[in-house]
């Protein structure tokens, strides 16, 4: 494999202070890219610290955009021109359609679907801009899940965010298609991170591969949909699920 892939690039990331999104920083800093990681939580800064002098943290509620385009605005020099955007950042919201609150219900929606909503539209005019300028597209990534399509009633607003979210790449994808900027998702199933508090005998029995996933496995696959090999997939979204979704039994 050619270990500097991202040479030169300039890769955003939220949700980037742990879990899958540190794990895609760290993927796009090894493979020679700067990157800039945004997250509502300052451990960011630890994390970029760790990441060496490419990474940068810019700390950032991904609900607010008056908070992104501060953001963005404040990016160095350095990472100024956006190659690649991952829409990371999420937060799972608990419960039904019978419990849930307005509030909780718009707060999901507000980082899982807004934010990327608006950090995608700000980074694709720039990204637009450059290309019609000759300069070689970007690309975008949301983070889905298999939650995109799978439906579990204790977590109505996510499902509901995360189905959106599909649709949300479909359409900028065949928006930017002109300018050739891609725009794909990635959905994983059960990934070990801090969030995840499921038990491996759970998972496991619905899961083929019977393991949970690791942030790495979910950061390859980015890494793929952001490199030239995925030059012709657009409006696509990979499911990293360790077989989840072909399943129509249980599988333990
Ligand atoms: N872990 C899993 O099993 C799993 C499964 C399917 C999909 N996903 C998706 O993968 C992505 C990452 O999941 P994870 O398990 O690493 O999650 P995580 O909770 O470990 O990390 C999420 C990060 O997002 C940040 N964040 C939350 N709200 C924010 C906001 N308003 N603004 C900016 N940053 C914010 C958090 O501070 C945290 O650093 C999410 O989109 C999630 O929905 C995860």
């Amino acid at each position: 494999m050619d270990k500097k892939r991202f040479h030169d690039k300039v890769a955003v990331i939220t949700g980037a202070a742990r879990g899958i999104g540190f794990a895609c920083a760290e993927r796009f800093i090894s493979e020679g890219a700067r990157v800039a990681l945004i997250d509502i939580d300052e451990k960011g800064a630890d994390a970029a610290r760790k990441l060496g002098s490419g990474a940068v943290f810019l700390k950032c509620d991904v609900g607010e955009r008056a908070q992104i385009e501060s953001a963005i605005a404040r990016f160095p020099k350095t990472h100024a021109d956006v190659d690649i955007l991952v829409n990371n950042a999420a937060v799972p919201c608990r419960g039904d359609i019978l419990a849930l609150t307005e509030e909780d219900f718009l707060h999901a929606l507000k980082v899982n679907l807004l934010g990327a909503f608006h950090f995608s539209q700000l980074c694709a005019r720039q990204m637009m801009q450059r290309a019609c300028e000759g300069n070689p597209p970007g690309t975008i990534i949301n983070i889905g899940s298999i939650n995109s399509v799978l439906a579990m009633p204790e977590a109505t607003a996510y499902c509901a965010s995360k189905g959106a979210l599909l649709q949300l790449t479909r359409a900028s994808a065949l928006a930017l298609a002109p300018y050739g900027i891609r725009v794909n998702a990635v959905g994983p199933g059960s990934v070990a991170t801090e969030r995840n508090t499921e038990s491996l005998g759970r998972v496991s029995a619905r899961t083929p591969l019977g393991r949970f996933g690791t942030p790495e496995e979910i950061a390859g696959v980015v890494a793929f949909l952001a490199s030239p090999d995925a030059a012709y997939i657009t409006g696509e979204i990979i499911y990293v699920d360790g077989g989840r979704l072909v399943l129509n039994y249980t599988a333990r």
